[in-house]
């Protein structure tokens, strides 16, 4: 295809952010953020697809508030359940591709090997619960989608936990950190690239029909650690960046630090299916958050 339109929505978002850097170039961008498209009115979604006639929908907008969602399962159901299903719809009548994120919380996380697409969902809470029906509902209307299930997102735009350790780090000597949940932190520009790659073999016409790529993948940074795990490697690498304030990280249970979402122990997931079907795998974890604090840094 030679100048597709790609509609990025959520575009103000960590991931949307990173969509729109690594989609420069790669066709006409329409990038929406909430002020022009509230992904709770459905009508509205529709108004916004057919005006901007897409060959791609990249929909980075979500939920993403898991402890709020408990308080909030209507308008995280809004969100994250319904309007995958419509945007899917609207993609098939335009006869665009989908790009749809998923998560590692669709998991209960009671594997300590990792997680692969065939495996039994049992969402602990209702961000995994609502963003798990999100997926089927783009599932039963089929066709030309991609879903990216990825995992503890963080990067140099946005709300998340790199930043909140270099926050917190500037202000304490000591920060408690979970040491009992495993998974795979997972950068926005890692995660944009490898979707740039994917969305790339598409429409360059790799593949000669849809159901040789069209499903569900597992799409995380390489390797695993513990959020404790993750802190450190934050201060070690970005220690520079806090004038000699580094704090001591202390390990603490998930039981020390009570949330209202439960979160999965283990939510580490296989990107082998990625691998075997476009050739794609993202950086280790490590090297990518080097990426992005090389990035804060400048
Ligand atoms: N963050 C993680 O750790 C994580 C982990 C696993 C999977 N994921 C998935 O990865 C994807 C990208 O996440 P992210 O970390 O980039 O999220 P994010 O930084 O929280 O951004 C979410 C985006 O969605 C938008 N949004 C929220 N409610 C909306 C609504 N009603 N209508 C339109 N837009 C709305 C937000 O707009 P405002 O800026 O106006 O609020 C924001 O632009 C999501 O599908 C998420 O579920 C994220």
């Amino acid at each position: 295809m030679d100048k597709p339109r790609i509609l990025i929505l959520g575009a103000t978002g960590q991931l949307g952010h990173e969509l729109q850097r690594s989609f420069a170039g790669a066709g006409e961008q329409i990038a929406c953020g909430r002020d022009t498209v509230d992904l709770a009115n459905t009508r509205q979604i529709q108004e916004v697809v057919r005006k901007a006639a897409p060959d791609v929908i990249l929909n980075a907008a979500a939920y993403t508030a898991v402890d709020r969602a408990e308080s909030e399962p209507e308008l995280a159901a809004a969100i994250n359940a319904v309007a995958p299903g419509v945007l899917a719809a609207e993609a098939q009548r335009a006869g665009a591709l989908l790009v749809h994120y998923s998560t590692d919380y669709v998991f209960d996380g009671s594997k300590t090997t990792p997680w692969s697409e065939t495996d039994t969902t049992h969402p602990l809470n209702i961000y995994g619960q609502t963003k798990l029906a999100g997926e089927q509902a783009i599932q039963q209307v089929g066709g030309k989608f991609l879903i990216f299930r990825t995992s503890w997102v963080y990067g140099p735009h946005g709300r998340n936990f790199l930043l909140t350790m270099l926050r917190l780090g500037r202000e304490r000597k000591q920060i408690k950190v979970v040491d009992d949940q495993y998974g795979a932190p997972t950068s926005s520009m890692e995660l944009a690239d490898a979707t740039r790659s994917v969305v790339g073999q598409i429409l360059a016409g790799r593949f000669e029909s849809t159901s040789q790529w069209a499903g569900l993948y597992h799409m995380t940074c390489s390797g695993s650690t513990s959020w404790c795990g993750f802190a450190r490697e934050i201060f070690l690498q970005a220690g520079q960046m806090l004038e000699g304030h580094t704090p001591e990280v202390l390990p603490i249970s998930s039981a020390e630090f009570p949330t209202p979402a439960r979160r999965p122990a283990h939510s580490v997931l296989s990107g082998e299916k990625l691998m075997s079907t476009f050739g794609v795998r993202l950086a280790g974890w490590q090297a990518a958050l080097r990426q992005v604090v090389t990035q804060l840094s400048a």
